[in-house]
């Protein structure tokens, strides 16, 4: 019988397709939202590729963090407007009924609670239902000059598919209600002060700022990042009660389930070698 060899980083096939582009380097997987010509709108053929592109990269070695972005001059337009109107209006209830559960696994749910960090990297125009797989990946930064806009209102829809439910969660009533109600185009600076990205950069440092941010997160212990994130997300949705009991129990099962035993090494490092003080940098990862 032959012997069966795993494949090699090289060897081993990257995920992605003809809508969605994967690379990988220095532990980050660049994952391009890629149809520019489209300016990367999000149509059903890219939720297919994506829900797999996802579940893939989650159990992939040669990925510690997610970076999402979009090929071209588009981070994206946001729903492909002929997929997911004139398309759906003549197909059945069914398969329309997939197609929207389709699109919202990746844009919402996987990428909420995602295995590992994520970062949106807004290179260019983010639209309407982009604002849901932007504000769904735990990190953003973008481009200062990028083009958002909730411009569904000019046109006789409301804000695509969960995005007045996801804006709702990282901007303040009065500043959603103004854009979603005038639809006005705002730029990653003003991204910025309503606290949908992290940071706005020049273009030129776009890539490099958003690569030092991702290999800080590469570096980290995956497991306790891992539960340090879901406890933030999931203890967000609880009253204050049951965040403290959900919370201890999250920090317990941390322990538990944290192979590296990074708490252990942390006080000793910290109590008895007195060669780590939290204040001042990280644990010494490799000392066990
Ligand atoms: N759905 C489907 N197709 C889209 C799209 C969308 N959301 N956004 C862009 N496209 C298509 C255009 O129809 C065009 O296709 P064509 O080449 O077959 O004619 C192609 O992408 C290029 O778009 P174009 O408008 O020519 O590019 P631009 O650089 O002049 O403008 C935008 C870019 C993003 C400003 C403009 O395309 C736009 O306003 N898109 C819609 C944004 C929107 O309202 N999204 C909300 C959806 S929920």
């Amino acid at each position: 019988m032959a012997t069966m060899t795993a494949p090699t980083a090289e060897e081993k096939p990257v995920p992605g397709g003809n809508d969605v582009l994967v690379k990988f380097d220095e532990g980050i997987a660049w994952v391009h939202l890629n149809r520019p010509d489209k300016r990367n709108a999000m149509s059903v053929g890219l939720a297919r590729e994506m829900n797999a592109v996802l579940d893939a990269l989650e159990i992939d070695d040669r990925c510690k963090v997610i970076v999402l972005t979009g090929s071209g001059d588009a981070f994206s337009a946001g729903m492909d407007l002929k997929d997911f109107f004139r398309a759906t209006d003549a197909i059945s209830d069914v398969e329309r009924h997939r197609a929207y559960r389709e699109t919202r696994a990746w844009q919402w749910r996987t990428l909420m609670y995602y295995a590992k960090p994520t970062i949106a990297m807004v290179n260019g125009w983010c639209f309407g239902g982009a604002f849901t797989p932007l504000i769904c990946c735990d990190l953003a930064i973008a481009d200062e000059a990028a083009v958002f806009g909730l411009s569904e209102i000019n046109w006789g829809i409301i804000p695509g598919g969960v995005v007045s439910k996801a804006i709702s969660t990282l901007m303040g009533d009065r500043e959603a209600l103004y854009y979603v109600m005038t639809g006005e185009k705002f730029d990653g600076r003003r991204a910025k002060e309503l606290g949908l990205v992290n940071e706005a950069v020049p273009a030129d440092r776009l890539r490099e700022r958003t690569r030092e941010l991702a290999l800080i997160l590469a570096e980290k212990n995956p497991t306790v990042l891992r539960q340090a994130r879901m406890a933030y997300k999931y203890a967000r949705e609880m009253n204050w009660e049951l965040a403290a009991e959900y919370l201890t129990a999250k920090g317990d099962q941390t322990t538990f389930v944290d192979v590296e035993k990074g708490r252990a090494q942390g006080m000793t490092q910290f109590l008895d070698e007195k060669t780590f003080k939290p204040g001042h940098g990280h644990y010494n990862r490799d000392a066990s």
